[in-house]
């Protein structure tokens, strides 16, 4: 059987894993159970497709949504994998393509819906399972909000197939959804994490934990204050005119008026919430997935389900929830790698709004208490002094030695300033005026502008009264908002109050200093300054009609199957074509995502537009060499076949081989004449007359 490396190129065309599949892979190659926990886009389904190819038998994948099952196997088919999904959509000959496949023993993947687990027993107690893989497990886990009873049952599959090696996926990564995890789905009260594999394993029942890959370099991050918010979004979204994006917003109608906002503007925006009905939300999905270039305006419930893997930016018009929502949202662009620019704006009410969820949730009080430490992270990402990637992945406790260079801090580190002093007199204003009184107030007591509350209160009365005046408010509410995210002050989420924390004492007293952005106190509308990065440049100037030229036969091509774009090749792949600038079958197989299944299909009209000049005809063994990267071995074993076929003197008896034959010499890479001989086709004979000259390409080739 082939590794798993060999076929990361050969069959998805890919150079290198990404970080985390590796260990994740051979964990499962050594026979053990795996939970895996990966951030969105961070490559979680090759980990169990690569094992799923490399061993006999079918790999059993449970997957909550049709689409999603649709969608990996469609891309593992256009990748020559025998897969398939058994969904209560399917058509009769859905089915029977199926059945026909596993009749043949040809089937690798079968994926299922967990409410299928139940009827579909007694199929699977015949079919061959070697693993089974468990997709989104956070499904199990009633913390989450995407808990679905059916997945309890996988337990019961799992007896039921006589405990067969399992490998479970999700992209959650708090501790209670993976505890409850390990609890349901093993068995496991809870089992470290998994630092090397091999390692501290002395039972081999327990799975192996990684937390691994949460590092999405490709992806820029960016945060800003709310000045002026539409007009900050609309910069941000504007210039990107053309490209695939995701703009959340935090309410039903907020959707509805970016959507016709950035349609005036004539982009191709659609809204997508919970309030439109099934059949629009479907179609809006099914738009946005095979579409090049639209933009959804849309509240959480649009995500789950989205694999489209060009996405090229997600703008977050009102705060997410937490660093984990946050993280999810902005995961969905960039999959392919590609570079891809997020961008994320908060205030003071998004940060209310946010608590006042969280208290009036029907959660228990532990899970609140959780709830507001995770806003809390986020408000400190919001509001860090360096770089975002840093401040991020430690949070996923991934330590990272040097900045990213790809977030806004590390493109202009933000000016510090020496903050203790305003930060007394906003903390004794919050102190002085009860703690309970909201951002506003807190600033009229601080720029000392009377109002009638405070005068009924006699807080213009009080020492703080006007004590604020080198600052003018937009000023205090930034440092309010910093006090905020370095956990000086908290915020009452009921009643908005403020109050201190006990870390605030410390500063208040005097012993402790403390930094803060200078930037932030910008007056309003200076907000918008050099951070905001131009759209990431995907090609060359000079590239970009040729890419344009590639997208455009990708368009035609997927129309022509009704099939979404990328699954012809995803941006990533064209891009890496229009820079590499491939003239033979042998270089285009060494573009990103060119595998030998879609070299042989499109690479004769992909080449035609890159060369600009019809493709010569290839033998299919031939462009399956060149897709293994072994062109050019085959070429020189073709070539001295061609010249001994009637042997060196040109007068014996004619020989030749097969190209299948020279494939498999190629695959086999045997290294003396008697394994030569073995390779089928060869035979004593032709190891005879060709042998000398193979073994000398072959090793020549080995030392290259
Ligand atoms: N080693 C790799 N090299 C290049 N691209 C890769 C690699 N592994 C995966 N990809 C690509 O990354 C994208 C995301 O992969 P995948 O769908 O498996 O993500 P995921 O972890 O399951 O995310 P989600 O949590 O959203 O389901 C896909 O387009 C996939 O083809
Ligand atoms: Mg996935
Ligand atoms: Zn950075």
């Amino acid at each position: 059987m082939p590794t798993p490396e060999t076929l990361l190129k050969s069959v998805f065309g890919f150079d290198a894993f990404r970080p985390g599949q590796e260990e994740i892979v051979s964990a499962i190659e050594a026979g053990r159970n795996v939970l895996a926990i990966m951030p969105t886009g961070g490559g979680k389904s090759l980990c169990y497709q690569l094992p799923a190819l490399a061993r006999e038998g079918v790999t059993l994948v449970v997957s909550p949504l049709i689409a999603l099952m649709r969608d990996q196997v469609a891309g593992l088919r256009e990748a020559g994998v025998e897969a398939g999904a058994l969904t209560s959509a399917n058509t009769p000959q859905d089915n029977e393509r199926i059945f026909e496949a596993i009749d043949r023993g040809a089937l690798k993947l079968l994926y299922l819906a967990p409410e299928r687990l139940a009827s579909s027993r007694q199929l699977l107690a015949r079919l061959p399972i070697s693993l089974l893989a468990i997709d989104e497990a956070h499904c199990v886990s009633q913390w989450g909000h995407d808990f679905r009873p059916d997945y309890l049952r996988i337990g019961e599959l799992r007896a039921a197939l006589g405990n067969v090696q399992t490998a479970a996926f999700t992209a959650t990564a708090d501790e209670e959804t993976r505890a409850e995890i390990l609890r349901r789905l093993f068995d496991h009260d809870d089992a470290p994490l998994t630092d090397d594999v091999g390692g501290g394993g002395e039972d081999p029942a327990a799975p192996a934990v990684f937390l691994r890959g949460f590092d999405r370099p490709n992806l820029y991050l960016a945060f800003e204050a709310k000045a002026s918010p539409r007009k900050q979004l609309m910069d941000f979204v504007l210039p990107r005119k053309g490209r695939s994006g995701i703009v959340y917003a935090g309410s039903r109608n907020k959707c509805e008026v970016l959507a016709t906002a950035l349609r005036a503007e004539g982009l191709d925006a659609l809204p997508y919430h919970a309030g439109l009905d099934a059949e629009t939300r479907s179609h809006t999905q099914d738009r946005f997935s095979r579409e090049d270039g639209m933009v959804i305006c849309a509240t959480v419930a649009f995500g789950m389900g989205v694999d489209k893997p060009d996405i090229r930016f997600v703008a977050h018009a009102d705060l997410p929830k937490s660093v984990e929502s946050y993280y999810q949202e902005i995961g969905r662009a960039g999959r392919d790698g590609a570079p891809a620019d997020t961008f994320t704006l908060y205030g003071v009410e998004d940060i209310k709004l946010r608590r006042l969820q969280i208290d009036e949730s029907q959660a228990p009080e532990e899970r609140k208490r959780a709830d507001h430490q995770r806003l809390n992270a986020l408000l400190a990402l919001a509001e860090a002094p360096g770089c975002r990637r840093q401040t991020l992945l430690a949070y996923f406790g991934e330590a990272r030695p040097q900045p990213c260079g790809n977030c806004d801090l590390c493109r202009k580190p933000p000016e510090l300033f020496d903050g203790a002093v305003a930060a007394q007199k906003a903390l004794s204003a919050i102190y002085r005026t009860g703690e309970r009184f909201g951002v506003e107030h807190v600033v009229d007591v601080l720029l000392g502008k009377p109002n009638e509350r405070g005068e009924r209160l006699g807080h213009d009365r009080l020492s703080v009264f006007g004590i604020g005046k080198e600052f003018d408010r937009n000023a205090w509410r930034a440092i309010l908002r910093q006090l905020l995210a370095l956990g000086l002050a908290a915020v009452d989420g009921q009643t908005g109050g403020w109050r201190l924390t006990e870390d605030a004492r410390p500063v208040l007293r005097g012993e402790k200093g403390l930094q803060l952005r200078k930037d932030a106190l910008k007056a309003r509308g200076a907000a918008k300054d050099d951070r905001r990065p131009a759209p990431a440049a995907l090609v060359d100037e000079a590239d970009e009609p040729l890419l344009a030229a590639l997208k455009s036969l990708r368009r035609r091509l997927a129309e022509a199957q009704n099939a979404p774009a990328y699954i012809v090749f995803n941006d990533r792949s064209l891009i890496d074509m229009a820079t590499k600038k491939p003239r033979t079958m042998d270089e285009l197989a060494t573009c990103h995502g060119v595998g030998a299944a879609k070299l042989a299909r499109y690479g004769a009209e992909f080449l035609e537009v890159l060369t600009g000049a019809p493709a010569p005809e290839a033998h299919p063994t031939r462009i399956r060499a060149a897709a293994a990267g072994t062109g050019e071995v085959f070429d020189a074993l073709h070539a001295a076949q061609l010249r001994l076929a009637r042997g060196a003197q040109g007068t014996d008896k004619l020989l030749t081989c097969t190209n299948s034959t020279l494939s498999k010499v190629v695959e086999r890479r045997p290294d003396s004449l008697e394994a030569l001989a073995e390779v089928p086709g060869m035979g004593p004979q032709r190891a005879e007359r060709f042998g000398p000259a193979f073994l000398s390409i072959l090793a020549a080739a080995a030392e290259a």
